[in-house]
């Protein structure tokens, strides 16, 4: 089988941890939930016949629909066509700005915003997903000659992954995303990053701060009571090692990716957190 991967470039992504995140899943479960899914680098990965992924991210969920829909993504597709022929720097701005007025914006179909969304992610300055208060994206170009949105291939691969399988779509608050998860389902929780020193982990206009980490542990604890597996990454910060002291907590190293200052960037401790334990996990 032929594997997707993630069609956008999504802060936090977790390709470059892959093999980790492979070696810490459980080694067989059910419906696999995924509420922050972003780029989806490990629901691709897995590929399960059965999903529930969430995002709160409306823009980046109305690509996931279109994928999901044969006519909708044909349409989508002869829209990213025309988009790389008229790739330019006035172009992109031209195409980034068309948030500004809502009411047109609203007008859009949404095969045309979910090709909007995919170009910008590519032709922007880092891949970033940024927004304003008025909740217009606002990242530079990215000064590229050319874009590829298709990426060899990998649009259409994705795109017959999610048609072809049960997969759930939503676009709501974490915890009511897993509402229904049950007992031998898989929940991977990829939230927002914590930081000791707190800077950038604002992807939506929402932000996710102290306090909805510990409401997503409590709901941790909870998905753990009902018998489900679960597992979360998150960077090794004294908060996050002491709302889930009562589980496994694994080490990683992992090379941060997205940084808006380039010299930032660098190796940083994450944990994997699992409330398991499986065959792989553990021989070290
Ligand atoms: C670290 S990213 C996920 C990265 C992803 N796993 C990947 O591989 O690309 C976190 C995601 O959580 C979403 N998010 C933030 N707050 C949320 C909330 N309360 N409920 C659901 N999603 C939320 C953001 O829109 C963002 O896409």
């Amino acid at each position: 089988m032929i594997k997707g991967k993630p069609f956008v470039k999504w802060a936090g992504g977790k390709r470059q941890i892959i093999d980790k995140l492979l070696k810490y899943a459980p080694d067989e479960f059910n419906t696999y939930y995924e509420p922050f899914v972003g780029g989806g680098a490990l629901l691709f990965e897995l590929s399960p016949k059965k999903a529930v992924i969430n995002d709160y991210n409306k823009e980046l969920i109305n690509v996931y629909n279109v994928l999901c829909n044969e006519d909708k993504f044909k349409k989508m597709c002869n829209v990213l066509n025309s988009y790389e022929t008229n790739h330019s720097e006035e172009f992109y701005y031209e195409i980034r700005n068309k948030d500004r007025n809502k009411a047109s914006f609203n007008r859009l179909s949404d095969y045309t915003r979910a090709g909007r969304t995919i170009y910008l992610n590519k032709a922007c300055f880092n891949g970033l997903y940024r927004v304003n208060s008025k909740n217009e994206f606002n990242v530079p170009f990215g000064k590229k000659l050319k874009v590829n949105t298709y990426e060899g291939g990998n649009l259409i691969t994705v795109s017959n992954y999610l048609t072809m399988n049960d997969v759930k779509i939503l676009s709501v608050d974490f915890e009511e995303a897993v509402k229904d998860a049950k007992k031998g389902d898989f929940i991977y929780f990829d939230p927002p990053y914590d930081s000791d020193t707190s800077t950038f982990n604002s992807y939506t206009e929402d932000g996710f701060g102290k306090e909805e980490q510990k409401r997503l542990a409590r709901v941790y604890k909870e998905l753990s009571d009902r018998g489900c597996y679960v597992m979360l990454s998150n960077h090794n910060t004294s908060l996050i090692q002491e709302l889930y002291k009562d589980f496994n907590i694994h080490v990683i190293e992992a090379k941060r990716n997205i940084n808006s200052n380039g010299k930032k960037r660098g190796k940083v401790e994450e944990v994997i957190v699992t409330n398991y334990e499986n065959k792989r996990g553990f021989e070290e």
